[in-house]
């Protein structure tokens, strides 16, 4: 257990995740408590801070602490308080219209991965929690990395993974019926955005450590390999994540009043779902950017056969 002022931090698991009690987030934090909070996500890679009632605003102030906060793409699905503010919920009025993103999550992923900057930080605050079900699994990506063979760590050194966010373009996923409008977002989102590609092995840009960066929800494919060699690679990569029995994992049920804070360049997490009308799950949610790149922090000679970058 570590300290800072009251704060106290707890393990959840051998693996990843740490309970905070004992700070309220609304309250200037200062530079102790921050350095000791980054320690901690450093650390833990996953933050159960409990007993946090942040208004939309303050949620954008403590948020912002961590770096430039991304203004989500859908304003529709934002807080009328501030549009830094996503919603996530299951929610939906009596003309049809959804309140939040419905489907938000609910394939494994790294947050905005499909962005050439993807989101360093993610900050979730359970605002309404449904009677049952609705909770979020976390993966540790470096531990993966640490479990790949040596000949799977050889493969994949220098490869980088093609992402993309359309649900049209990914034969691992599928689009949630609960959606409205659902295959018309994804099918022009696939025509809108193009491909990007990421490091498959990141360099964390303040640990140092390596870890596996890639997901069945945005990888779709690895540069400069046909479909035909790229798929055995990314089945045996996303087997580790999607294992049945969850070694590297930790999987979070919610509490009233939690704020969960994640680092998205060392884990994937995905929402587990198991709710459904009339029972509604309502998150908030704002993102930190990252500041470069990752193919930037990652540069490296690629694979001579793999021009281009
Ligand atoms: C997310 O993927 O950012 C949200 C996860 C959740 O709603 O549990």
């Amino acid at each position: 257990m570590m300290e800072s002022d009251k704060m106290k931090v707890t393990p959840v698991s051998e693996i990843v995740g740490a309970e905070v009690t004992d700070i309220n987030l609304s309250d200037p934090i200062t530079d102790d408590t921050k350095q000791a909070l980054r320690r901690a996500l450093l650390d833990h890679q996953v933050l159960v801070i409990r007993d946090q009632t942040l208004t939309p605003e303050q949620q954008v102030t403590f948020s912002a602490i961590w770096g430039e906060l991304e203004t989500p793409s859908n304003i529709e699905y934002t807080t009328e308080e501030t549009h830094k503010v996503m919603i996530l919920s299951n929610e939906i009025r009596p003309d049809g219209t959804a309140v939040g993103v419905v489907d938000g999550g609910d394939f494994w992923h790294s947050d905005s991965s499909h962005i050439e900057v993807p989101s360093a930080i993610t900050i979730l605050q359970a605002v309404k929690n449904p009677e049952r079900g609705g909770d979020t699994e976390f993966c540790n990506m470096y531990a993966i990395y640490e479990a790949l063979s040596e000949d799977m760590k050889q493969n994949i050194d220098g490869l980088y993974g093609i992402h993309h966010v359309s649900k049209v373009k990914n034969k691992r996923v599928t689009i949630s019926p609960d959606r409205p409008g659902a295959k018309d977002f994804y099918e022009n989102s696939a025509k809108a955005n193009p491909e990007v590609i990421q490091p498959l092995v990141l360099t964390h840009p303040e640990t140092g450590c390596k870890s596996l960066y890639c997901s069945p929800r945005f990888t779709i494919g690895i540069q400069g390999m046909s479909e035909e060699e790229a798929d055995p690679i990314l089945d045996a990569l996303f087997a580790h994540i999607t294992d049945r029995k969850r070694p590297f994992h930790y999987r979070h049920k919610y509490r009233d009043n939690d704020l969960v804070m994640w680092d998205n360049r060392c884990l994937c997490h995905r929402a587990v779902g198991g709710y459904g009308l009339p029972d509604i799950r309502r998150m908030h949610r704002t993102v930190i950017g990252g500041d470069r790149p990752l193919m930037l922090i990652n540069r490296r000679r690629p694979k001579t056969r793999y021009s281009g970058l």
